[in-house]
């Protein structure tokens, strides 16, 4: 009931000051220039009372899934009304550059560094031309949550190094393992032992779907979907969260996973995933562990009600708390549309936690108030 005031307050206040008070998830979001919102497959970080919204800015017809610009930027100082600050890290005209105009930048996510006082956005990146074979990670940094961001470079992860609890006989190629017929028990046996991990350990894991979760401690770890999007790695970075400290883990192994997204609530992490159809929705997944090295458990779809088979018809691409505080989470997800992706529209639903399991229930609309009533 009280939600239903609430929302009734702040529809007579659009009315009134012709500003949003809440979240439509599916509609179209309009900025403060009364434009539809272009930042897809985002993320959220809040800064002095300020928070900014990257992601991927996406244009008209069926190329307008490459990056054609950059990644964009919006600021708000209350999650409704989000004015557009530009694209903050821009797609560059050489041809040579691995982020010319025309490769693919997708999930862009940015998070501050207290010890060197920059911003790092990290994205998975795909070179012009090769569709997704390249499968990297890149990074680029600002001084400014406004940008402009400088790329820096980019990683295939964990070159050389095996993961954390990758058992002595996984090391060395089984020969017959190469002729193994894709999905069968056998061939997703052979995944789980690190059939991909061996492949790839010589010129670095393949990192595509992809976020960043910085602890408490100021660690930071890329969570990357690899060997073909059939395993997660969890992977740390260095203090100045530019590079990677060697420590990684595989978590559910040939489990096939894509757009992760982690949060921390009461000393256990969670994620939530998709799995893997391209553009179209499936069914979410949820996980929890005491720790971000696992055991991860797995606790099932946590969508609830109509359409709860698919996501309410999007994908993950983050989860972030208000006001950057711990106890207030929303899930960030994207609904594509492949055949004109600047339509895309945007489903943001507030997390419960029932009995240590993430609960995502479909609201039509809802504000902030839904933390305090709820
Ligand atoms: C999705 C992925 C998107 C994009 C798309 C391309 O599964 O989550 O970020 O890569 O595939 O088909």
């Amino acid at each position: 009931m009280k939600l239903k005031y609430s929302i009734i307050i702040s529809f007579l206040c659009s009315l009134i000051f012709g500003q949003n008070n809440s979240f439509e998830p599916g509609k179209l979001w309009k900025d403060t220039d009364g434009v539809h919102i272009n930042a897809h497959g985002g993320g959220v970080i809040f800064v002095d009372g300020i928070y900014y919204w990257y992601g991927e800015f996406k244009t008209e017809g069926k190329g307008g899934n490459t990056a054609l610009k950059g990644v964009s930027c919006y600021s708000s100082k209350d999650l409704y009304n989000w004015h557009n600050e530009g694209i903050v890290l821009k797609v560059e005209e050489n041809l040579k550059s691995e982020i010319t105009k025309g490769c693919i930048m997708e999930r862009p996510k940015v998070v501050f560094n207290k010890k060197t006082g920059k911003y790092v956005m990290w994205f998975h990146l795909e070179l012009k031309g090769k569709g997704y074979d390249a499968a990297r990670a890149g990074v680029a940094m600002s001084d400014s949550p406004k940008g402009p961001f400088t790329y820096k470079k980019s990683y295939r992860p964990n070159k050389g190094v095996w993961p954390i609890g990758f058992k002595e006989e996984w090391k060395s190629a089984s020969a017959d393992q190469k002729n193994l017929k894709s999905w069968t028990p056998e061939w997703l046996t052979a995944i789980e032992n690190g059939m991909l991990v061996r492949r790839d350990f010589e010129k670095g894991q393949m990192s595509r779907d992809m976020t960043i979760y910085v602890d408490d401690d100021e660690k930071a770890y890329l969570i990357h979907s690899s060997e073909e999007n059939l395993t997660l790695h969890i992977s740390e970075l260095t203090d100045d969260y530019l590079d990677f400290t060697d420590k990684w883990t595989r978590m559910s192994p040939a489990g096939h996973n894509e757009a992760p997204a982690v949060f921390k609530k009461d000393g256990i992490y969670y994620m939530i995933t998709s799995g893997c159809t391209g553009w179209d929705p499936n069914e979410a997944r949820s996980f929890k562990s005491k720790s971000i090295w696992g055991p991860w458990e797995s606790l099932g779809n946590p969508c609830i009600g109509k359409d709860a088979e698919l996501t309410f018809h999007s994908q993950s691409t983050y989860i972030f708390p208000v006001l950057g505080k711990k106890d207030q989470f929303i899930f960030m997800a994207d609904r594509w549309k492949p055949d004109n992706p600047i339509d895309g529209t945007y489903i943001w639903l507030p997390i419960k936690i029932n009995k240590e399991k993430p609960i995502l229930n479909w609201l039509d609309k809802w504000n902030l108030a839904y933390f305090r009533e709820n």
